[in-house]
């Protein structure tokens, strides 16, 4: 038996990793069950921890127990597993390398260019340099790189690591993350001779990223700052033991004469092929208290390339089709004369007489950068009152002009959300020239599902390139307008995302932004990372749903991955969240107040967002000053029945008692406020599957809302009428309800307003709102995907090395499959109707054991291998 997939805190082999006590995990192959392990860890071929034979069975989050480790240590670690039958497999080892732990490890000066920005202005993209030689034979080499803005660093022209948009998105009032790359294989060494022997040079570019570029709905700039500034630090260790730093200070070079003229996240690049940076002048020191952090998290990449077609529409313009909505840079390979021009506007649809379009996913904004009182009239809809000039926002375009001979241009530090590209030039060219190449998270991807209906199959691809388009460092909204980390969409979507790819990494780094961003008051705001504009996202923070994902986010990784310390990292944050709740219950008007016997535990106060695009003819209008006791009250209880569990888990028995009363409480106050005849005899389906979805009704009650909302789903002909919120419940609670024939019918209508819909309408990846008029890559309502894995194939995570597998057909599917690399190692799931039998193939990874629940009701345990069970269908 041997341990594969080793991981350092979820990790492939970091390097550079902020944790001076890490956790590792692996997963088995071969033979039944692990019995026992043994982990060494080596620095330099000296053990620095043994954990001996360990009598176990545990495969994940075993901590490193020796010494704590130090920054820039180099570590091996092995895994030796026994079987059942106590016979020991092969050692199988893995590394990962400690980051800068502290301030003091940073020699480096941050560095600007050499200029003072002013206000309305835009500034070209920097370029720094420093040439340096290195002396001897060098044993290896890092790279520590992060900036208020975004780079990228060469090393005697070549690209330094495949990080994209590093440093990232944090808030940068508290903290930026840095990356460190191996550059040992890039270094000329300084051994042997030769006239180039040991001369190097290390080159960095900056941009104006999420630090002052245009950010949000809006698209303010300079929300964090105006100087974008960089810290490098180079470190050459040789084979003599000794060590030289080549830091960013004064005396690098700069200039910003070089090509790109104008770098905006949002709004695109202006190039100029022809320039090369002079590198004429120098950096300027500046000051700045931020000490970087490791990221410890998987970083952006360049991941699939796309090639496209070429349309010409009704007008006559020429537009490339990629055929695949993505978020991601543009680039072209283009033959031409110098000075020739070459323009391209990025959009995600044609409009209905097929001709390019991008109003579906812009706002507007002054064309000078604008501050609060600006804000406000935006937000507000009162765009007419804005002094000046008006322009699109985002504006997702790129103009360059092309230098004599061949031009390959690439975005660089721009990311649009784009399926089309219109084409404006003069040159000859062939769409083949073209590529689009989507950007995210290098996320693993973990899980796959695939049934008879080739339509469902399309949602899911879909919804895995919603989310591809989205998770790039956080979890956006959309890669267009807003591309903001909004709460209640990542945490609507956190189980469908784990299924798809190994999100751990990514949503811890996202919980500490949440953390850096939470009030004094316990209050999450709407988005995290702040992102500057912060009187909308703070005034609707608090809001249910949304800012629950300071819960529920901690607490479905824990019982996904099994991670506990994810609980005590965050529980800080868990509970002054939930004293905010606390302190903020009560009916707003003092006489209802009064009047109600449950007003303690009734939630209503402060801004709560609702159900949140609902199918137009249900909608709440957004803007009204509407209470939202039904939804607030509804996940004071759901909250904090989460809250009190975690409470009871990590042993904060007070606690729990307290989230206890108001978990109970708020359960008596909605049944008492929302549950008369009145409140159930609705076709809105928000108002039934919330309830049930969130367990707040008991006996009666609760049948009588599952059957009312049946009725409601059949009274509009099984096409979907939920909102952001309960989306994901629909079909879960229907299947609870023991009305999964009724959920098989939703899932596969193609009638508008439906999933399918949006795929028979060729969509390729989510809508926003079900109508299609807005955004087009929106994850959040693709987070139905959940229940393809958990109940159409039926495959949960029980517990550690647990599943349960227990699907349930349906429909018109005539089999259905997923696969999915748990934290355990890989379950699979599959049934086939066949001739009036129905076959189930399950197959549970190597130490661990599943529950199989089959349709008819029999139930069968069983361990690591293939198991077929045949029955009746
Ligand atoms: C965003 C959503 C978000 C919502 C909440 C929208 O503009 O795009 O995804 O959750 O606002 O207000």
């Amino acid at each position: 038996m041997r341990a594969v997939r080793l991981r350092t805190e979820y990790l492939n082999e970091p390097l550079g990793l902020g944790n001076a006590r890490p956790r590792f995990s692996w997963t088995c192959e071969g033979d039944v069950a692990q019995s026992a392990y043994r982990i060494v860890v080596t620095r330099d071929r000296t053990v620095v921890w043994d954990s001996g034979r360990v009598e176990s069975s545990a495969m994940t989050h075993i901590r490193y127990g020796g010494e704590p480790l130090a920054s820039r240590d180099q570590l091996e670690w092995s895994v030796t597993l026994w079987n059942e039958q106590g016979v020991a497999g092969p050692q199988v080892s893995s590394r990962f390398e400690v980051g800068l732990l502290d301030a003091s490890d940073w020699t480096a000066s941050w560095i600007s260019g050499d200029y003072t920005p002013k206000k309305h202005q835009r500034y070209p993209v920097d370029h720094f340099r420093k040439t340096f030689s290195s002396r001897g034979e060098v044993r290896h080499a890092r790279l520590y790189v992060t900036a208020l803005g975004v780079y990228d660093a060469w090393l005697n022209g070549r690209r330094v690591g495949r990080v994209e948009l590093a440093p990232g998105s944090t808030d940068y009032r508290k903290r930026v993350q840095y990356h460190a790359y191996d550059v040992t294989e890039l270094l000329v060494d300084g051994a042997g001779g030769g006239a180039d022997a040991g001369s190097n040079t290390v080159e960095l570019r900056l941009a104006d990223g999420w630090y002052r570029g245009s950010i949000g709905c809006f698209g303010p700039t300079n929300v964090f700052g105006r100087q974008t500034k960089i810290l490098s630090q180079l470190e050459i260790t040789y084979e003599t033991g000794e060590r030289d730093v080549i830091a960013s200070d004064e005396s690098w070079q700069w200039s910003n004469d070089g090509p790109i003229r104008c770098a905006d996240l949002k709004d695109g690049e202006i190039v100029d092929a022809a320039l090369v940076p002079s590198f004429s002048g120098r950096a300027r020191v500046v000051s700045e208290e931020l000490v970087p952090v490791a990221s410890d998290n998987v970083a952006p990449v360049q991941q699939e390339v796309l090639t496209p077609t070429l349309i010409t529409t009704p007008s006559g313009a020429r537009v490339l089709d990629f055929g695949q909505n993505i978020a991601g840079f543009v680039g072209f390979t283009i033959t031409a004369h110098a000075g020739q021009k070459i323009t391209l506007l990025m959009g995600e649809t044609l409009d209905e007489h097929g001709e390019f379009t991008q109003a579906n996913m812009q706002a507007k904004k002054p064309v000078k950068e604008f501050g609060r009182a600006t804000e406000i009239m935006l937000m507000t809809g009162n765009d007419k009152r804005v002094r000046g000039e008006l322009q699109g926002t985002p504006l997702q375009r790129v103009q360059v002009t092309l230098r004599e001979g061949e031009t390959d241009y690439q975005t660089a530090f721009a990311v649009f959300g784009f399926r089309y590209a219109l084409l404006d030039t003069d040159v000859e060219v062939d769409p083949a020239d073209f590529r689009a190449v989507a950007v995210y998270s290098d996320m693993e991807q973990t899980g796959t599902f695939d049934c008879s209906n080739g339509a469902v199959n399309q949602l899911v691809s879909n919804t895995r390139w919603s989310m591809k388009g989205n998770f790039l460092d956080v979890p956006t909204d959309c890669p267009t307008r807003e591309r903001l980390g909004w709460t209640g969409d990542a945490q609507v979507f956190f189980d469908t995302a784990s299924y798809l790819m190994d999100v751990a990494s990514f949503y811890r780094k996202w919980l500490r932004d949440m953390q850096d961003n939470q009030l004094k008051s316990g209050k999450v705001s709407a988005v995290i990372p702040y992102n500057g504009i912060a009187m909308m996202y703070d005034a609707t923070g608090g809001s249910v749903g949304w800012a629950d994902a300071a819960v529920l986010v901690p607490y479905r990784l824990w019982k996904k991955y099994g991670d506990e310390e994810v609980l005590r990292e965050f529980y800080p944050m868990m509970r002054r969240y939930a004293q905010f709740m606390i302190k903020n219950t009560g009916h707003k008007d003092r006489k209802k107040a009064k009047a109600n016997p449950h007003n303690k535990y009734v939630y209503e106060k402060g801004m709560h967002l609702g159900e949140w695009l609902e199918p137009e003819e249900f909608r709440d209008d957004v803007r009204g000053k509407i209470l939202r006791t039904e939804e607030a009250t509804a996940y004071l209880h759901y909250t904090m029945t989460h809250l009190a569990e975690i409470a009871l888990h990590i042993g904060e028995f007070q606690d729990a008692d307290l989230f206890e009363e108001y978990a109970q409480g708020a359960q008596r106050a909605y049944a008492a406020l929302f549950s008369s005849e009145a409140d159930i005899d609705t076709d809105r389906q928000a108002k039934l599957v919330r309830p049930l979805a969130l367990g707040l009704d008991r006996g009666e009650v609760r049948a009588r809302r599952a059957q009312r909302l049946v009725q409601a789903v059949e009274n509009r002909g099984y096409r979907i009428g939920t909102g952001f919120l309960s989306t994901p419940f629909v079909l879960p609670v229907l299947t609870e309800a023991g009305r999964s024939d009724v959920a098989y019918k939703m899932l596969e209508n193609e009638e508008a307003p439906s999933w399918l819909a949006e795929v028979k309408a060729g969509a390729t990846t989510v809508w926003e709102d079900w109508e299609g008029t807005e955004s087009l890559n929106h994850y959040s309502p693709g987070a139905v995907c959940q229940w393809l894995f958990d109940t159409v194939a039926g495959i949960r995570v029980a517990g550690e090395n647990t599943f349960e597998i227990a699907p349930i057909p349906g429909g018109t599917l005539t089999y259905a499959q997923a696969e999915y690399d748990s934290m355990y190692g890989r379950v699979t799931s599959r049934w086939e109707l066949a001739a009036g039998h129905l076959t189930v193939a399950v197959s549970v990874p190597v130490n661990t054991t599943a529950h199989v629940r089959l349709p008819n009701g029999d139930m069968h345990e069983v361990t690591a291998g293939n198991h077929t069970f045949t029955i009746a269908a």
